[in-house]
């Protein structure tokens, strides 16, 4: 709700202590001779920028042998950057490890599945289980921490980067043994996981603990469990990397923020148990602009970071000011798609925009990489597009801290992800996020807001909450689904659920397993389309005729009632939605039709859009920590829009151009729009 005028004047960013919302990048001064460095400084101030982000692949240069370390120039850059207004976000510079240690020490290189060791000279070359890189980089952070821990600059620290980047697990021996040591204090003894792993299948008894390796390549399909057990193992062997750093920094310089950066919805870990280590979330972004569908992707994504603490602000950290180097075909943002997708972020929760990165690169692999500084210098359109920026983001400061509010709620489980995609299952087409896309497309074009929780979460402030497929379940996530329909919220649940346990083996009695009360059927074969395929389904009372592909059930109802049926082929005149209380299943692929089945739910569950938006315009509201509501009104079409603004939003103040609206706005193509609530404007 709206709360009286304040000041206007931004407050500071919650946690890292910087005025208003963040701007900047990341900063490779290491790549530079120290006169650009007056250079740099003199421009982040002309073009806004408050923060930057120091040393990500420095080790080398802070620690050119096992016993030199070298920390003047980066004294001096960071005096040189406070002296300039500009934070650091101060990486730990332990994704990189230099020569020499790697020479030293062959056997922190990481091992593929086939058994290769891979070499030095590009970046991210460690084994996440070496007790050599893990000690060689927690004394860095450590050297770090003990010299800057004080420093005026230090705003955030930002430890390694993008874990699970490039490598995302090790076969090495050493791995192994750390799989074997993670093993025996899941399963306790071997017998346990015989059991769990169904290795009575194909001879893959273990006698002993000490019999098992990681899943190398071996001749077929390597046992699904043992593969979910490796997942849950890398993910979690990374985050030991992770903590084992965080330690030090959080006993050394207590107060100063922590983060290191995610890469969007990614599948290697379970960013819902990293989050539980970060301070502060923070995204690195890519959309793509080859993609039509890419803002909604971006959204999804964004979504996700500010639900993964509970809806707390997080931070843009990385995106391409323009065109990245790392596709086949590298397209550049338009001016108008840079500044929206930007924007976008800041709709969904980030404090700020930060790119990579600060200062395009004359050498190495990134040198095609945009940057706010582009090659051409300040004498480019790009530039004056960072400048531009950068004064219209300050104009939005009073936005920083500000929260959102969803109704509905999507459930997303890494495990279950995992579980999903291991080989030999009914359809290999049935990946999470071909699933789950139309799911949140259809919201996205409804300008329905929504968070995304993982099993267990409190769901008390929402209406809806959908699982677009939880192939793993376990009976307590039926049970808490089951407790949220019990008061009164409306659950809809996707194809291929509740089929396996937490051991990916097979409930008893078949899917939808643990669910099958709560729905009230029970799928008596799966029934995959193939390719190209589409199957008719019909809505009840002939609201319509709906597309199925890539899969559909043999459904029995058996408390449900059938919401629709197909319409053709073997399972013609078979539920294919169904409905029990507030309980919905569906038990095909909607594809794009997914939104009329979930119009039905979101009516059942009283759940409003944001705003009645034309299709293309994203509409999102933040609540800044002082009440002060934003609305977002993003036009992601190539033709103008209208908006009808309801009364409470008339004569409300678009803080990127400063003008009072009146009862309708018209954004252009790519345009948005940042209004104040008017009762708040000041
Ligand atoms: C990220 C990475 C950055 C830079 C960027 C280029 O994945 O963290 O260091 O490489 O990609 O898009």
């Amino acid at each position: 709700m709206a709360a009286p005028a304040t000041s206007g004047v931004p407050a500071a960013h919650h946690l890292t202590r910087v005025p208003g919302l963040l701007y900047g990048g990341d900063y490779n001064p290491e790549q530079w001779p120290e006169e650009v460095w007056a250079e740099d400084v003199v421009l982040m101030r002309q073009a806004g920028v408050n923060l930057v982000t120091v040393g990500v692949f420095a080790w080398g240069r802070i620690q050119p042998g096992p016993e030199r370390w070298e920390f003047d120039w980066l004294d001096r850059l960071l005096e040189l950057l406070h002296g300039h207004g500009v934070a650091v976000d101060l990486a730990t510079a332990t994704a990189s490890p230099p020569a020499w240690l790697v020479r030293a020490h062959p056997e922190v290189l990481p091992v593929t599945a086939d058994g290769v060791r891979l070499e030095f000279g590009s970046r991210q070359h460690y084994c996440p289980s070496s007790p050599v890189y893990r000690a060689a980089a927690v004394r860095l952070a450590r050297a770090l921490a003990q010299r800057y821990a004080g420093h005026p600059a230090l705003a955030l620290w930002h430890v390694h980067n993008e874990y699970g980047d490039h490598v995302t697990e090790c076969f090495c021996a050493e791995s192994a043994a750390d799989f074997r040591r993670w093993l025996a204090r899941r399963y306790g003894s071997v017998e346990r996981l015989n059991q769990a792993w169904g290795t009575a299948a194909w001879s893959q008894q273990y006698g002993e603990l000490a019999e098992v390796e990681p899943p190398r390549r071996a001749p077929g399909p390597v046992n699904p469990t043992q593969q979910l057990d490796w997942r849950r193992f890398c993910s979690d062997a990374l985050l030991a990397c992770h903590r084992a750093e965080r330690a030090v920094l959080t006993e050394l310089s207590p107060g100063v923020p922590v983060t290191t950066n995610f890469m969007s919805m990614s599948k290697p870990l379970d960013y819902w148990r990293w989050a539980e280590e970060e301070d502060l979330v923070s995204d690195d972004a890519y959309p793509d602009p080859a993609d039509p569908q890419t803002q909604v992707r971006a959204a999804l994504n964004y979504d996700l970071m500010r639900s993964l603490k509970g809806g707390a602000p997080w931070l843009l950290l990385e995106q391409a000011p323009s065109a990245v180097s790392w596709r086949a075909v590298n397209l550049p943002k338009t001016p108008a798609q840079r500044r929206l997708w930007a924007l976008q972020a800041v709709a969904r929760g980030s404090d700020g925009v930060l790119s990579f990165q600060w200062r395009a690169s004359r050498a190495g692999t990134e040198k095609f990489h945009s940057a706010m500084l582009p090659h051409r210098g300040t004498d480019s359109r790009g530039w004056r597009e960072t400048v531009r920026f950068g004064a219209e983001l300050a104009r939005l400061g009073s936005v920083a801290g500000g929260r959102s509010r969803a109704e509905t709620a999507i459930v997303l489980d890494w495990e279950s992800w995992w579980a999903l995609e291991l080989d030999e299952h009914p359809s290999a087409r049935m990946r999470w996020s071909t699933l789950l896309l139309p799911w949140y497309t259809a919201l996205h074009r409804r300008a329905v807001a929504v968070d995304f929780v993982r099993p267990g979460t409190e769901l008390g402030g929402y209406r809806a909450v959908l699982a677009p497929n939880l192939y793993l379940l376990r009976p307590e996530t039926a049970q808490w689904l089951s407790e949220f329909t019990a008061q009164g919220g409306q659950l809809m649940c996707g194809p291929f659920s509740g089929v396996v346990d937490g051991h990916d083996q097979v409930h008893p009695g078949g899917a939808p397993g643990p669910l099958r009360e709560l729905l009230g059927v029970v799928v008596d074969e799966c029934w995959p389309l193939a390719d190209g395929a589409t199957v008719p389904v019909e809505l009840r009372d002939g609201d319509g005729t709906l597309a199925a592909t890539l899969w559909s059930e043999w459904l029995e109802c058996e408390a449900a009632v059938p919401v629709a049926r197909y319409a053709e082929g073997p399972l013609a005149g078979r539920p294919a939605v169904t409905r029990h209380a507030n309980a919905w299943y569906l038990g095909c692929h909607l594809g794009a039709d997914t939104g009329a089945v979930l119009d039905l739910l979101l009516a059942a569950a009283g759940v409003a859009p944001v705003l009645t938006v034309p299709e293309e315009v994203e509409a999102t509201v933040r609540t800044a920590p002082d009440g002060r509501d934003h609305l977002f009104l993003l036009n992601h079409g190539h033709r103008a829009a209208q908006v009808a603004l309801p009364d409470h939003w008339r004569g409300a103040r678009d803080l990127l151009t400063g003008t009072a609206q009146a009862d309708r706005l018209t954004l252009g193509p790519l345009d948005a729009a940042v209004l104040l609530h008017p009762r708040t404007a000041t």
